[in-house]
């Protein structure tokens, strides 16, 4: 069974990490969630990024807002694929700290950044991921695609 780890920096990520959440479920992912604050659990994100891959994790969804550190340290102790979230938190000026701070890191140490508070798509990414090799997922991404075609095109009709 393939498993994705969405983890954040604080539970006042969690209203935007939710949507990574529910993408994964509704692709039936099992999904592990918790907190781990790069600068207030940095052991418990030793902790975490080591065994990730023993506790059965595929794929890192890392969410933070500010200084956010979590994916690139995430990112540089594990070598299981990361997808950073930036978060427009309490503590951002205005998003693109967040955004920044996940997006650039250094050759070597790559985060799949998405867009600010853009973590449906860091669970849909998730999902292609793991549905590279699980046809059972593949299928259903497609499906879901097909889905998003489907509303575009009965919007077009009703207007
Ligand atoms: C970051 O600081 C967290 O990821 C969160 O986005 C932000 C604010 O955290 P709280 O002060 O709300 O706990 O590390």
């Amino acid at each position: 069974m393939n498993k994705v780890a969405v983890i954040m920096g604080s539970t006042s990520d969690l209203p935007v990490m939710q949507d990574a959440i529910d993408i994964l479920k509704e692709f039936n992912i099992e999904v592990v969630v918790d907190i781990v604050s790069a600068h207030r659990t940095p052991e418990k994100l030793f902790d975490f990024s080591k065994n990730a891959r023993a506790n059965g994790i595929d794929v890192i969804i890392a969410g933070a807002g500010g200084a956010a550190h979590l994916p690139g340290m995430v990112a540089s102790l594990s070598p299981l694929p990361v997808i950073g979230v930036p978060v427009k938190s309490s503590n951002s000026i205005d998003g693109w700290d967040s955004v920044l701070s996940i997006l650039q890191m250094p050759g070597g140490v790559p985060v799949a950044t998405v867009a600010l508070n853009g973590a449906k798509n860091a669970g849909i990414l998730a999902a292609q991921i793991i549905g590279v090799s699980n046809e059972t997922v593949y299928n259903a991404i497609v499906e879901y695609k097909e889905g998003l075609k489907t509303k575009v095109i009965a919007s077009s009709k009703n207007l």
